[in-house]
């Protein structure tokens, strides 16, 4: 630790001392300011010079936490990837040192928030400090999107990438910020959930909710109870290839996210939408009638049979299990559209899952159905149609998370001609998406009840990547801003320019997303 800080403190005086030896070099004028920056952060003051990001350039991190040097090393390899620079990160730098960017551990109060960074971008260094690594990785997202996509090959015999000089004071709104992805009616591979997670940390959205079981299909490993995969797993909506992650496969997203600071919320849907659960062991049925695989996309008809012992022992195994592969608080049991489910079983059924869940370390999540019984104040309800619930809820001390269908479903139709999608909530333009305040969405909810901001992405029309990008984005980029930025900040006439420069990123990545024609594409 010693040795780190007296690096960095030779590296600060040899980059003061080649500033007087080292000929200028004539940057173009700057504005931090006008860098399309999302989400917008809190502050941003420009100086109006520039940082020249060059093979010179070198990372070092805080030692006092080990989390930041790898902050630091996601940063390099990201610089590699979009510009082939190969930045070291706290190693020696053979005498070419020029400038530094250094990623500090600071327990300023300015940055009281897990997640608030600052940024100090100089002539010859940069600065973020950051109270913890998930603050340092927001920070090096803004970093990343502050690096032009091509080099400025005019100013030196190397090319350099000129990044605007300033200050950025920043931290996010919600401290839950999530998307959620239906991997039941159709599944999404490793590699498929992995590039969406990658996109989703570039924009600092910092929950992925797995949507892991419907009546279509059960999709994760549990070993003491192996049918629910091997029938259950094998059918989706539609009849294609269909598949499930085992155990080792749902930790290893688990860790993908978790090194970008995202935390899984895995839900397992219940009472209703359990038709591949009971296809599975037909003993968990409660809805009376002969159970058969069903791939089409009705909601409403599946139930758990909710007074039966049996069922509380086999949920007993399978919350046990996804909780111990699950670092993250929560976990999520669904809870919505249980139609055939007697209003008293349905009540019945969510406090003793709730006990279940508490009992194996974890806070409930359920839809905003689940306030119907009486739930902890610990637990949490999902608004996703019926804001009354969520006042209930908040009455009772629950915290709401705000994915109301008509303005957050991604899988909401654009408009009546874009493919993919459906419209039971309305259609879902990209204006529309952004245009609403999940502060004020519910009348008489207050800020304090409030945890986060989630977009769902329900999968009965998509079945791959390409699919699913064209529903998300550019809609998730929409709600990753509203979930950070403060809400008087927001504009869309001024956020659409924004949008529109992210073009260069999402075309690098190969994202698939909807052209909107609300939208002015910045295209080559
Ligand atoms: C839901 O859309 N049924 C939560």
């Amino acid at each position: 630790m010693i040795y780190r800080s007296i690096l960095v403190f030779v590296t600060i005086l040899s980059l003061a001392a080649c500033q007087t030896k080292k000929e200028e070099i004539n940057f173009p004028k700057t504005d931090l300011a006008k860098a399309p920056l999302i989400p917008k952060p809190i502050k941003t003051i420009s100086t109006g010079n520039a940082f020249g990001l060059d093979l010179n350039t070198v990372i070092y991190t805080s030692a006092v936490d080990s989390e930041f040097e790898k902050v630091g090393k996601f940063l390099s390899e990201h610089i590699k990837n979009k510009t082939g620079l190969d930045i070291g990160v706290n190693s020696s730098t053979g005498g070419r040192l020029e400038r530094l960017i250094y990623i500090n551990q600071s327990d300023s109060v300015d940055l009281d928030n897990s997640e608030s960074y600052q940024l100090y971008i100089k002539k010859d260094s940069i600065f973020l400090n950051a109270k913890t690594a998930a603050g340092a990785f927001r920070g090096v997202q803004t970093l990343r999107q502050l690096i032009p996509e091509s080099s400025n090959d005019t100013l030196t015999d190397f090319p350099i990438w000129v990044i605007p000089t300033g200050k950025i004071l920043d931290g996010p709104k919600f401290g839950y910020r999530g998307t959620m992805l239906d991997v039941a009616r159709h599944f999404f591979t490793v590699e498929e959930v992995k590039k969406y997670i990658d996109a989703l940390a570039y924009y600092k959205i910092n929950i992925l909710h797995l949507h892991l079981s419907d009546d279509q299909g059960w999709r994760i490993e549990i070993k003491s109870w192996p049918q629910l995969t091997e029938v259950g797993g094998v059918t989706e909506v539609g009849g294609g290839k269909s598949g499930f992650y085992t155990q080792e496969q749902y930790k290893d997203l688990v860790n993908y996210a978790a090194e970008r600071h995202i935390t899984i919320v895995p839900e397992i849907d219940m009472p209703g939408h359990t038709n591949a659960a009971s296809v599975s062991y037909p003993f968990l049925n409660g809805n009376g009638k002969e159970i058969k695989p069903y791939i089409g996309t009705r909601v409403g008809f599946s139930t758990f049979n909710a007074r039966k012992d049996t069922v509380y022992s086999f949920l007993d195994d399978v919350i046990r299990e996804i909780a111990a592969m699950t670092p993250g608080p929560y976990f999520h049991i669904g809870g919505d559209e249980s139609h055939v489910t007697k209003k008293s079983d349905y009540i019945h059924f969510v406090e003793k899952v709730e006990k279940i869940v508490q009992k194996h370390g974890k806070r409930m999540i359920g839809w905003n159905e689940i306030a119907q019984a009486d739930i902890s104040s610990n637990a949490i309800a999902q608004l996703w149609s019926e804001p009354k619930d969520a006042l209930k809820a908040a009455k009772n001390g629950s915290k709401i998370i705000i994915s109301p269908a008509e303005k957050a479903y991604l899988d909401m139709q654009y408009d009546s001609i874009s493919e993919y999608g459906l419209h039971w909530a309305g259609f879902i333009p990209v204006d529309l998406g952004y245009q609403w305040n999940p502060e004020t969405y519910v009348e008489g909810l207050s800020k304090e009840h409030i945890l986060g901001i989630e977009a769902p992405l329900w999968s009965e029309t998509i079945s791959n990547s390409a699919e699913l990008e064209y529903l998300a984005f550019p809609r998730v980029i929409g709600y990753a801003e509203l979930g950070w930025s403060q809400s008087e900040h927001l504009n869309w006439d001024e956020y659409k320019v924004r949008l529109a420069l992210q073009v260069p990123y999402l075309e690098a990545m190969q994202i698939n997303y909807y052209p909107s024609k609300l939208v002015d594409w910045n295209k080559e």
